[in-house]
C-alpha cells in the first residue's frame, strides 16, 4: 500500500516538476555559491522582471494560485517543506496554466542562499505552524533568524503580511517584529468583523472562519 502511494506521489510530483523548480536543499547547497542565483534568478524563472511575491509554507498553494490568476503581473514563489501538501499546489498551477508562478520545495531555512538580496516585493505568512515555544521556537516561522532572512530578501519599504487563528503566536509574532527591526503597519485581531474586500482566503483560514475562529492579521516593514 505504501509503495502503490509513494509511485503515486513520485508521478504526480514528476507531472508537477516544471512548476516545483527546487525540491532540493543540496541541489542549492552543492552549487558554488556564485552559481546559486544564477539558477534560482527569478528573472530567469519568469523570464522577466516583474515584482516577486513570496509566500512562506504555502501548503496546498489555494492563495498563491488565486493571487497568481488575478494579477499576472506579478510574479509569486510558493515555498512548502512537505511536497505531499505542494504538489496539489504544483497541480493547481499547471491546470490554471499560470505562468507567473513557482513554488520551492524547500524549508524557509534556505532562502537566503536561492534569492537575491531585496528581491522580494512582499512576503506571506498563512497560518504559519505555532510550534511550541518552550521546544521549538527557532522552527517559528516568525523567529528572529527568520526575521534576518526576511531582512535580506525584502525590498525597501516591502511588508510582511501574516495572518495566522493562534492569538499566542500572534502576540508572540508581534514582539518579536518589534524587538527585530520591524515596524507594524496595520493590526487587527479579528480580521473577519470588518470588510474583507480583497482578502485571499487560504484553506486553513476557511476552516477556522467556518468554527467563527477570530482571525488575527498584521502587516509589518524594516524600520527604517
Ligand atoms: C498550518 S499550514 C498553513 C498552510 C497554508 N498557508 C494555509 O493557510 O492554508 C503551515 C505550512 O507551513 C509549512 N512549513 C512549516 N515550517 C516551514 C518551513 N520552515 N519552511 C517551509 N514551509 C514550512 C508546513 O509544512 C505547513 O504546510
Amino acid at each position: 500500500m505504501r509503495a502503490r502511494r509513494k509511485k503515486n506521489l513520485d508521478k504526480r510530483a514528476n507531472l508537477a516538476s516544471k512548476v516545483i523548480v527546487l525540491s532540493k536543499t543540496s541541489e542549492v547547497l552543492g552549487l558554488p555559491e556564485d552559481e546559486r542565483y544564477d539558477v534560482y534568478y527569478p528573472e530567469k524563472l519568469f523570464d522577466n522582471d516583474n515584482p516577486v511575491e513570496l509566500e512562506i509554507g504555502c501548503g496546498k498553494g489555494r492563495f498563491i494560485t488565486e493571487k497568481a490568476e488575478n494579477n499576472k503581473s506579478i510574479n509569486y514563489i510558493g515555498v512548502e517543506i512537505q511536497l505531499n501538501v505542494l504538489i496539489s499546489g504544483a497541480e493547481k498551477i499547471v491546470e490554471k496554466g499560470l505562468k507567473n508562478a513557482k513554488l520551492f520545495n524547500v524549508g524557509a531555512e534556505i532562502l537566503k542562499y536561492t534569492l537575491p538580496e531585496k528581491s522580494i516585493s512582499k512576503l506571506y505568512l498563512n497560518f504559519s505552524c505555532p510550534y511550541p515555544k518552550k521546544q521549538y521556537e527557532n522552527h517559528r516561522l516568525t523567529y528572529k533568524s527568520f526575521l534576518e532572512i526576511y531582512k535580506y530578501l525584502l525590498k525597501d519599504g516591502a511588508e510582511i503580511e501574516f495572518k495566522t487563528d493562534n492569538d499566542d503566536f500572534f502576540e508572540y509574532s508581534v514582539n518579536s517584529l518589534l524587538e527585530n527591526g520591524f515596524e507594524i503597519t496595520y493590526l487587527t485581531r479579528d480580521l473577519h468583523a470588518g470588510d474583507t474586500t480583497g482578502n485571499v482566503l487560504t484553506e486553513y483560514e476557511e476552516k477556522f472562519v467556518k468554527l467563527k475562529k477570530n482571525i488575527n492579521k498584521l502587516t509589518a516593514r524594516i524600520k527604517k
